[in-house]
């Protein structure tokens, strides 16, 4: 049974008996993020109840079916009937959910923080994690009974309980197999070796690879904040797409290939070597620098999510009243909005610019906490600002 909060805000580190695995007794933001950080991101399961208190209030499961409605939001419904793991992709009608059974099923509703504004403030728990790393908030609902089977994730993950209560149960195993042929991933094997009941406001963190499976004792949502882990081979073949619409022209992989050298061969299917010298000598010339990563970095992580549609101001205010806005009220970015910055440089979006000295403070401040409170742009930090606001990337 799960150790339950003790309404003490005191930050334990207790190692539970022949487990090895921490639990901390308090609220998140009494914990040292720098002791999560070394002690448990991308290492250990934590486990901190009432980490947020009214976790998730702010969100019904009425809400959720809505989101699960539409056609821009990932749903699925993952449904066990005996022995078999079904797994259905949305939109779902409400009426789809009147039909199931009373137990048994989840819904799964993806990037639930490109819709709901509230869901901000939760991720703001989470900033003490770079947000190049975030993924998303994604939204769990289900009757008793309910659970998307034993798994294990890839990718490290907040598990915070909302409405109802939650089994979860974890595992040390190293044996990661799972079903085959089995429509989501379930382990073949899934021996416990510690649980928890949670509810509202508790909160497990995994790291990728721990064992894991969560079911409904009551009618439960669970709020899951992802963290995205880039494959490194697509990281490879991403960079060498922005490579080849960086490459300079004028420079030494300018012109035609030319042979004005060129010696009689035996056959004339072989491949010259001196072609091949060429060519070779050619691509030498395909270098990079540090620059050209933090570029390429940046632009790719701050891409929004390949659903996400930006709602252009249908009237947008022309470029001096916007300035007058924002030195009012300030500015903040739009839920799908994603804004990273290196150096001199801010990424929106999946697009880079020179951060205008002047601005550097308040766009900062717009990138790390999502808005800026008024401030009065320069020439180029307005000029750059209003653009994004006619794109839908900020409001004002
Ligand atoms: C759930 O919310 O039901 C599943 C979350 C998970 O196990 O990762
Ligand atoms: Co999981």
């Amino acid at each position: 049974m799960s150790p339950r909060a003790s309404g003490s805000i005191t930050i334990c580190d207790m190692t539970l008996a022949n487990r090895g695995i921490p639990t901390s007794a308090g609220l998140l933001e009494k914990l040292s993020r720098a002791g999560v950080l070394s002690k448990h991101w991308q290492k250990r399961p934590l486990f901190v109840p009432g980490a947020i208190p009214d976790c998730g209030a702010w969100l019904q499961p009425a809400t959720l079916f809505e989101l699960a409605a539409r056609d821009d939001v990932a749903s699925r419904l993952v449904m066990r009937v005996r022995n078999r793991w079904t797994v259905h992709h949305g939109p779902f009608k409400r009426s789809e959910f009147r039909k199931l059974p009373r137990g048994g099923w989840t819904l799964l509703v993806q990037g639930v923080e490109q819709y709901i504004p509230k869901s901000s403030d939760l991720l703001g728990f989470f900033s003490f994690i770079p947000h190049a790393r975030l993924d998303d908030l994604m939204v769990s609902y289900a009757p008793p009974g309910g659970g998307v089977g034993p798994h294990f994730d890839s990718y490290d993950v907040f598990l915070l309980q909302g409405l109802g209560t939650r089994r979860w149960q974890i595992s040390t195993q190293k044996n990661l197999q799972l079903v085959d042929d089995a429509p989501l991933r379930i382990l073949k094997d899934f021996h416990s070796t510690q649980e928890w009941v949670t509810q509202r406001g508790d909160l497990l963190y995994l790291p990728p690879r721990c064992a894991h499976d969560g079911v409904a004792l009551e009618e439960c949502m669970t709020l899951s904040v992802g963290f995205r882990a880039p494959r490194k081979l697509e990281l490879a073949s991403r960079f060498l797409e922005f490579l080849q619409d960086e490459l300079p022209s004028g420079g030494a992989l300018d012109g035609l290939y030319e042979d004005p050298d060129l010696q009689l061969q035996k056959h004339p299917a072989a491949l010259p070597p001196a072609m091949l010298e060429k060519i070779s000598r050619a691509l030498m010339h395909i270098r990079w620098n540090a620059r050209d990563v933090a570029q390429f970095t940046g632009r790719y992580l701050s891409e929004p999510a390949h659903e996400a549609v930006f709602d252009r101001p249908r009237r947008p205010l022309a470029l001096p009243n916007f300035v007058r806005q924002v030195s009012r009220n300030g500015a903040r970015l739009t839920l799908r909005t994603r804004m990273l910055f290196h150096g001199g440089t801010v990424f929106i979006n999946g697009e880079s610019h020179p951060l205008p000295p002047q601005d550097r403070t308040a766009l900062i401040r717009l990138a790390d906490q999502r808005a800026t409170p008024a401030f009065m742009p320069s020439r180029a930090g307005a000029a750059l600002l209003h653009a994004w606001y006619c794109a839908g990337y900020i409001v004002v």
